[in-house]
């Protein structure tokens, strides 16, 4: 039976799933990655595919953007149709000066300047972090494959713009600059939430495809490199993370 936002049936989607914002980066994946892809839902042209990579299911769906959207999708993915291991495949905006355009941030927490995970956890303030299990295996499969990742905090934000005509974004996040978070993005830390709410595994990579400190941004042409190494990297990781760990 389909949900309200995911027209598959219960086995359609693997318990494993990729979850880029872009629907049509969900596709390219699943061509580009997947062995046998078909594709097991449009609605909304929110596209989602199931396949093999290694003989392994998998699937790779598209979240949108923004927190609320993400907890639709993941949430429908987990209590429907039984998803458990859940890695985001993003891109990001780098705050701090040392986390260069075309690195990996392996979200290992995600602070946030929205309330949803608030409405979560009874008012208090969740810490959402990423699963033990998958963090390790990412953070030890960048390292055997040499490709940069920068691990730690991140902050999820419900603004991309800022909310005062002629801030930066670096002003509005001069607490996240001062405390260390890495980089600005918009889903994870309701992924973390989510995941947490419903007893799943999840983590979230992002590519840097700006570095806002610098003032330097990824060409459309370049952010696809980028995307297939933090691909290759997620793959990597539901291989080598034990499934129950
Ligand atoms: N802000 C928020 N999300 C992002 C950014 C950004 O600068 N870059 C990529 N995702």
């Amino acid at each position: 039976m389909p949900t309200p936002h995911i027209a598959a049936e219960p086995g359609d989607i693997a318990p494993d799933v990729l979850l880029p914002g872009d629907p049509l980066r969900a596709k390219w994946i699943a061509e580009e990655f997947f062995d046998d892809p078909r594709q097991v839902t449009g609605v909304r042209n929110m596209l989602g595919f199931t396949g093999t990579v290694d003989g392994r299911p998998v699937s790779v769906m598209g979240t949108g953007m923004g927190m609320p959207s993400m907890s639709i999708y993941a949430t429908e993915l987990v209590t429907h149709f039984g998803c458990r291991r859940l890695i985001r495949v993003g891109s990001c905006g780098a705050i701090q000066p040392s986390v260069e355009l075309h690195s990996v941030v392996v979200a290992a927490g995600a602070c946030t300047d929205s309330n949803i995970n608030r409405q979560r956890f009874d008012g208090f303030d969740f810490a959402a972090i990423a699963h033990h299990a998958l963090l390790a295996a990412a953070v030890a499969a960048a390292r055997s494959a040499g490709t940069a990742v920068h691990v730690g905090n991140v902050l999820s934000s419900d603004l991309f713009y800022p909310p005062i005509n002629g801030q930066s974004p670096l002003e509005l996040y001069a607490a996240a600059v001062r405390m260390g978070v890495l980089a600005v993005e918009m889903e994870a830390a309701a992924l973390y939430g989510v995941a947490a709410q419903h007893g799943a595994q999840s983590l979230a990579l992002c590519t840097v495809s700006d570095q806002l400190v610098h003032e330097r941004f990824l060409a459309p042409q370049d952010r696809e490199r980028s995307f297939r190494t933090m691909v290759e990297l997620a793959l990597a990781t539901l291989r080598d993370a034990g499934a129950d760990a």
